[in-house]
């Protein structure tokens, strides 16, 4: 079922805008963002122009990972909301015409689950302890753990746990903060679990998930050490041939359902040729391009990642800058390098050369074929918060790597909607502070300051996402590049929708065009400054 003309279903080429709730709008005032928060700035997200949203996890949680440590996948988080808000809200969203894409975290689950602490209890060799990986330790007192594994997030990938009868015990595997132990996705039980509750958030018409990192679900059943094997391109728990088999099944229960529902995975596997597998058409419907996110200014290197997506995945790798694990892409461009995932180059950016190139690549990746996904307040100009003061840092991998890593929290910092209130309008009236401090620079960046500037970076993205709309970058999925200088990306859209950004650093000329639609910075004539972006009706 579809709702487009064309056939094609709604998420082929749509603009889905991430909201990471606890940072978007506060509703009820105690510093955190919630449902009610977000349901009355729908209207904000409707103008705005996107067309979905994909809201990070939203359920029952300790949240010792942002959420990302789920205790009931079947109901909201007091801090959020409840369910009866949730469902509200998935109305509320439809009602305002756009589509509400969910988190889904299958790889690992909260120790404060139920599975989880009845396995705690039950003791070694029960069937409780199957659900995840339990394994003894190694060395004399089992002291040591199972193998050489490494949480992602830093330290060992395994805690030991304590027996009912009080003696030290078995170890369990966590690829990421202790407080969330793997599943073991061998067990019939857990896929059966998932699936039903993929079907209780799709009997509340939820129109797609974002597939918590989807690539690790299942692991090489020997937990080989790494050590020694630097030269296997696979690891042990990630891309192992049992993902396509669940994904199958996902995507058939999704496909049952009449309402088009997206199935998107986060998967870091590089390069990017290796989501191919996932994307044949009867497993996930989408993975980010994270090869995409990664970029430095550069404008081989972005032609060479944009060919390589189209050839080798199409229009099923969503374009996209950043998300709530990375350093905004507006600090990253105004820094020399990329500044690596979780911890970004040294030095001071040049948060005015980040501003012109972020505003610039919101047009270069608008005017690719397919879809694309922005990151709330990016639209803001929005930058990386970098001195946020050791005592609030609340991401689990600063502790985690002995605070040498400071982690994710710099691009979690709550929103700012209105210059002139208490921690610029994020709550209510007589609200407790954001949960985050917000740097005194946004004010001028608070949504109410910029609405209606037709020079700031709002309304060029409002202008940007308005004109994708009614141009044919929502038709076909070709791109046909033209003649440029070097460091210029010139392409051409069908229906003569052209697209050229200049990432060199000298003044270069405009392809020859009929009209300029839009532009990322002010244009000389005929001319494209460097850092700069124009959408053109191209000649003839
Ligand atoms: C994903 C999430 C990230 C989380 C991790 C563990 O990478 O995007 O925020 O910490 O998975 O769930
Ligand atoms: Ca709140």
């Amino acid at each position: 079922m579809t709702d487009r003309p064309d056939g094609l279903p709604w998420h082929h080429n749509a603009v889905v805008y991430e909201v990471y709730l606890r940072s978007f709008a506060d509703g009820n005032g105690d510093g955190i963002g919630d449902l009610a928060g977000l349901r009355s700035r729908l209207p904000y997200l409707r103008d705005l122009g996107v067309d979905a949203l994909w809201l990070t996890p939203w359920y029952v949680s300790p949240m010792a990972d942002g959420g990302y440590d789920v205790a009931d996948y079947r109901d909201i988080d007091p801090l959020f909301g409840t369910l009866a808000d949730a469902e509200e809200l998935i109305r509320a969203v439809h009602d305002v015409g756009l589509k509400i894409v969910i988190d889904i975290v299958p790889n690992h689950c909260s120790d404060q689950h139920p599975w989880f602490t009845a396995a705690v209890a039950a003791g070694p060799g029960r069937p409780e302890r199957a659900k995840f990986w339990f394994r003894p330790g190694r060395g004399e007192n089992g002291d040591l753990p199972p193998n050489d594994w490494g949480s992602m997030f830093g330290g060992p990938a395994w805690t030991r746990v304590t027996e009912p009868d009080g003696a030290a015990g078995q170890w369990y595997l966590h690829l990421y903060a202790r407080e969330q132990p793997d599943l073991n996705w061998d067990n019939p039980e857990v896929r059966a679990e998932f699936e039903s509750i993929l079907r209780f958030w799709l009997d509340r018409d939820v129109d797609g998930f974002r597939i918590d990192v989807a690539d690790f679900l299942v692991k090489d059943p020997q937990l080989p050490d790494v050590a020694g094997h630097a030269a296997r391109t696979t690891q042990p728990w990630e891309d192992q041939d049992g993902l396509h088999d669940i994904y199958r099944a996902w995507r058939k229960l999704v496909d049952s359902y009449p309402r088009d529902a997206v199935l998107i995975g986060e998967i870091w596997l590089k390069p990017l040729t290796r989501l191919r597998p996932f994307l044949l058409g009867d497993q996930l419907h989408t993975a980010f391009n994270f090869d995409f996110m990664g970029l430095p200014w550069n404008a081989g290197r972005f032609r060479q990642t944009i060919d390589t997506t189209l050839t080798s995945i199409g229009a099923a790798a969503p374009w996209v800058l950043s998300n709530h694990d990375v350093t905004r892409h507006l600090t990253r461009y105004g820094r020399a390098g990329t500044g690596s995932e979780w911890q970004p180059d040294p030095g001071t950016p040049d948060l005015t050369l980040g501003t012109r190139r972020a505003r610039a690549a919101l047009l270069l990746s608008l005017a690719l074929p397919g879809s694309s996904y922005l990151y709330q307040g990016e639209e803001l100009g929005l930058w990386e918060v970098e001195d946020i003061p050791d005592e609030l840092i609340a991401d689990p991998i600063f502790e985690r790597t002995d605070h040498f890593i400071r982690g994710r929290d710099g691009c979690r910092v709550p929103l700012p909607w209105q210059a002139a209130a208490a921690g610029f309008g994020f709550g209510p009236a007589g609200a407790k502070p954001p949960w985050l401090p917000q740097p005194e620079a946004w004010r001028e960046l608070a949504a109410d300051s910029q609405a209606g500037d037709p020079d700031s970076i709002l309304e060029l993205y409002r202008s940007a996402l308005r004109l994708r709309k009614t141009r044919s970058l929502l038709g076909a999925d070709s791109l046909t590049w033209l003649d440029a200088a070097d460091g210029v990306l010139a392409f051409a859209r069908p229906d003569g929708f052209g697209c050229a950004v200049n990432l060199s650093a000298r003044t270069v000329p405009l392809p020859p065009h009929e009209e300029i639609l839009l532009a990322s910075g002010p244009l000389a004539e005929g001319l494209l400054p460097p850092d700069t972006a124009a959408w053109l009706r191209l000649a003839g």
